[in-house]
């Protein structure tokens, strides 16, 4: 059953009524079209960072209010290191400002604020901000919210493979006993789902580098809105193509 209503940022935003009981468990998100937002408007880059954050805003309420469980957004990734210094440093800088400031809104709504990906080369006032914000929310019982911080698919397998071989030369783990749960296990994501739909806005068709292991049999959803105009419609409408499609696993129904 489908209601069209006017939006005046995305014209394509159609509200729809879900499925309450395919709710997807995990929904990752490529959070892309900032810079694209930005320059349509004339507007430095950074702009186009920060009306993201709003995004962010809307869609941790949206999940937590349908009851997804975890949601991981894909912040900054192993390549992002080569934009120009001025944009990392504002991406770093609106990293520290999110946590500080989102924090009694996300705690209050019971949020997990956790993160993936290597940071401890991040600056050390933003790891400081990220340990601080899940070690007091690690107990609450709403969304986890997975920020992937200078995180890429291919680092995070190779870093599995290092702490695995290492666990193998100290007698922790034999050859014969590894599988892909074992395996799991040692991602950064380990004892978090795969995600069940993978969002990208913006118009672009790729991964990028984000849950390589993981998407395996991820659902993917693209659209051409750029991240700043995604709204909670737009979240809505990818839940419900989800729902609407017939996940075989590579069996047969
Ligand atoms: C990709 O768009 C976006 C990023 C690399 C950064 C995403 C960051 C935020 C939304 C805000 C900061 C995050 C937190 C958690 C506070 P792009 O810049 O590549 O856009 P373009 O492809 O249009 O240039």
């Amino acid at each position: 059953m489908f209601k069209f209503f006017k939006s005046n940022k995305v014209k394509s935003s159609i509200d729809v009524s879900l499925d309450y009981n395919k709710i997807p468990k995990h929904i990752a998100i490529i959070m892309d079209g900032n810079g694209r937002w930005a320059k349509q408007r004339k507007l430095p880059r950074t702009m186009g960072h920060k009306a993201g954050i709003e995004t962010i805003r809307k869609v941790i309420k949206e999940c937590n209010k349908l009851g997804v469980q975890y949601l991981t957004l894909y912040a900054f990734s192993t390549e992002n290191w080569k934009r120009p210094q001025n944009e990392v440093n504002a991406l770093m800088q609106l990293l520290v400002e999110y946590l500080r400031k989102e924090f009694d809104e996300l705690n209050k709504n019971n949020v997990v604020i956790s993160h993936i990906g290597d940071i401890s080369k991040l600056p050390k006032v933003c790891q400081n901000e990220l340990i601080e914000a899940y070690n007091k929310t690690k107990n609450n019982t709403g969304v986890v919210l997975n920020l992937a911080l200078n995180y890429g698919g291919r680092a995070e397998i190779l870093s599995g493979i290092k702490d695995l071989c290492k666990d193998i030369i100290d007698g922790k783990k034999s050859i014969n006993s590894l599988n892909e749960k074992v395996f799991s296990d040692y991602l950064y994501t380990k004892g978090v789902p795969d995600p069940d739909l993978i969002i990208r806005p913006s118009g672009e068709q790729r991964l990028s580098n984000f849950l390589l292991w993981q998407c395996a049999y991820s659902e993917f959803w693209y659209s051409n809105i750029n991240w700043p105009d995604f709204t909670e419609s737009d979240l809505r409408r990818a839940i419900y193509d989800y729902q609407n499609r017939e996940r075989r696993y590579g069996g047969i129904k």
